[in-house]
């Protein structure tokens, strides 16, 4: 047992030294060659399959994938230290402050390494100046030539594979929000002169003027008229690590705002944000559908309706699937809006009706009204059926 902990133990101490040695020329060729002495060197190191080693190293997640990943909470333990000299290395604190132009050297513990770091690091005009190298044990992510643009957090989690089956490991995450200060650029720097973001009814709107400067002061204008925005921790706060957050979007805060940062003296502005209030509803509408007949013959009129009750001022969209549609049968539809009291409250009723006149054959089958809004859609139908035709003549009303 305590033969195995300090063979596990000196091989850690050797990748890192060898890591080390290696960082003025990574190289493909020479990780290659470095696991193949490794691997040869005895049984003092655990066998890795020959299959993994081929695979390569594990390929970071793309944004979309990271989201749904779940995202272990940060452990007791960190695995996430930078190197900070010639073989030193130091734990990493929730916030680093480095210059812009410092190099960043982070790795991280464990088998198999996803890393998150600011998307700007993908754009391929960054000339690469982001590195990921995978080790058996530990994987390290360089940045040279930092700028300001890359403030942000970086993060990396290991994950336990058993087989071929591998998946997220507990409390094993290391997470550091890094600013790379730099006195001509007091905001991360983005492309746009101005960014439009929708506030929505219920939604906290972020404005994303993140700085590269913890002790930056920062605040909050509004274009015309010129003032400030008054930001007092509640319905509007500021975090150092995102920027402006607005809790409870209004009417009343549309319109044209910007942040201004001071650092030393210094005083910057950040891209300009449009602000366009959306009415934006809680939930997607429920419509409710009833046919004007469970069946029909040939010739008949009959009507859809699809009602859907919801907030006021929001709007809803309907669509109608019919089986006449294959057949090119054009739809009469007529739409309204009304506003209704219902359980004593004012309601909006928006109701789409669907008219079929002189029915065919073609119209018997399902009809589906689907009604949306920004939360998204949903549909309902009906089986309307036709009786055939029966030599019967017309039930005489009178019985
Ligand atoms: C980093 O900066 C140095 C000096 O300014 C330069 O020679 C080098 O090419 C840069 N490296 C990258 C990857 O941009
Ligand atoms: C739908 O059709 C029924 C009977 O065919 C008719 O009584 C009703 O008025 C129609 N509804 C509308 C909204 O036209």
């Amino acid at each position: 047992m305590n033969f195995k902990v300090l063979a596990v133990w000196s091989c850690f101490t050797l990748l890192f030294v060898w890591a080390e040695c290696q960082k003025e020329k990574p190289s493909k060729a020479s990780e290659k060659a470095a696991m193949k002495e490794l691997k040869a060197s005895g049984s003092k190191f655990p066998k890795v399959p020959s299959k993994k080693l081929k695979q390569g190293p594990p390929k970071f997640l793309k944004k979309s994938q990271v989201k749904a990943t779940t995202v272990p909470r940060e452990g007791k333990l960190t695995i996430l230290t930078r190197a900070v000299a010639k073989g030193q290395f130091q734990k990493v604190s929730n916030t680093l402050v480095l210059r812009a132009g410092e190099a960043l050297d982070l790795r991280c513990k464990g088998k198999a390494v996803k890393w998150r770091y600011p998307p700007y690091l993908d754009d391929d005009d960054v000339e690469r100046r982001l590195r990921i190298k995978h080790f058996e044990r530990h994987s390290q992510l360089t940045v040279t030539n930092s700028t300001a643009a890359d403030t942000g957090e970086y993060s990396c989690w290991s994950f336990q594979c058993r087989d071929s089956e591998c998946r997220d490991g507990e409390d094993k995450m290391g997470k550091t929000f890094i600013f790379f200060t730099d006195p001509q650029e007091l905001f991360v720097p983005t492309e746009d002169y101005y960014e439009v973001i929708q506030l929505r009814t219920n939604h906290p709107t972020l404005l994303p003027c993140q700085v590269t400067n913890p002790a930056a002061k920062v605040t909050l204008h509004r274009e015309f008229p010129p003032e400030k925005v008054l930001v007092d921790g509640l319905d509007i706060s500021h975090d150092v690590k995102r920027g402006f957050i607005i809790h409870r979007p209004q009417p009343s805060h549309a319109g044209s705002l910007f942040c201004m940062a001071n650092v030393d003296g210094v005083r910057q502005i950040s891209t300009k944000y449009m602000l366009i209030y959306v009415n934006y509803p809680s939930s997607v509408p429920k419509p409710a559908i009833r046919a004007s007949v469970a069946s029909f013959r040939v010739g008949d009129n009959f009507n859809v309706t699809c009602t859907v009750f919801g907030e006021s001022e929001i709007a809803v969209d309907f669509m109608w699937e019919y089986p006449g549609q294959q057949i090119g049968r054009p739809p009469y539809v007529r739409e309204r809006t009304d506003l209704v009291r219902r359980g004593g409250q004012v309601q909006q009723e928006s109701e789409s009706i669907l008219y079929v006149d002189e029915a065919r054959a073609v119209d018997d089958g399902l009809y589906t009204c689907t009604a949306e809004n920004l939360q998204g859609g949903t549909a309902v139908s009906t089986r309307i059926r036709l009786v055939p035709a029966s030599p019967a003549p017309k039930k005489a009303k009178s019985g």
